[in-house]
């Protein structure tokens, strides 16, 4: 009887192993899709509704050369009056694009000492 359970063994060990690689296939792209064509295409549909420097609700986020790794902590936990946005609707590679997009920017020079608002 002992090459009928090695047979059934091996059918295990490949039923697992055709599963585990089924999940890293899908899980990934899943995760990674693309919600915007591009930076520019964020900030103008999302982030720009209130940190363009002509609206004035956010801080001026472009021309300063935000990390995308800091940008990424505040999307994902919002701050303060700024809700937080999930990878579902705002993914990890488009604030990549965003980052490097805001860098390119011109930077906003702040207003001087003392002037009213
Ligand atoms: C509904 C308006 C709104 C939207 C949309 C929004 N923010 Fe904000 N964000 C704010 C406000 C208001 C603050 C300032 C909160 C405070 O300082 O109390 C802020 C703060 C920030 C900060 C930290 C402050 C700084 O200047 O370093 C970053 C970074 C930021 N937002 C990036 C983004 C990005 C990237 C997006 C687009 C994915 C976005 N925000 C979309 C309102 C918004």
């Amino acid at each position: 009887m002992k090459p009928q359970a090695n047979t059934t063994a091996s059918k295990r060990i490949i039923a697992t192993i055709s599963l585990l690689s089924l999940l890293s296939s899908v899980t990934p792209l899943h995760a990674q899709e693309r919600q915007w064509r591009s930076g520019e295409d964020l900030y103008n549909k999302v982030c720009g509704y209130c940190h363009k420097p002509e609206v004035g609700v956010g801080t001026v986020i472009q021309g300063r050369g935000l990390p995308p790794e800091y940008l990424t902590i505040i999307v994902r936990n919002g701050f303060n009056a700024m809700p937080a946005f999930p990878a579902s609707y705002v993914d990890d590679a488009s604030i990549v694009e965003l980052a490097k997009y805001l860098a390119n920017l011109p930077a906003i020079p702040p207003a001087p000492a003392g002037a009213t608002p």
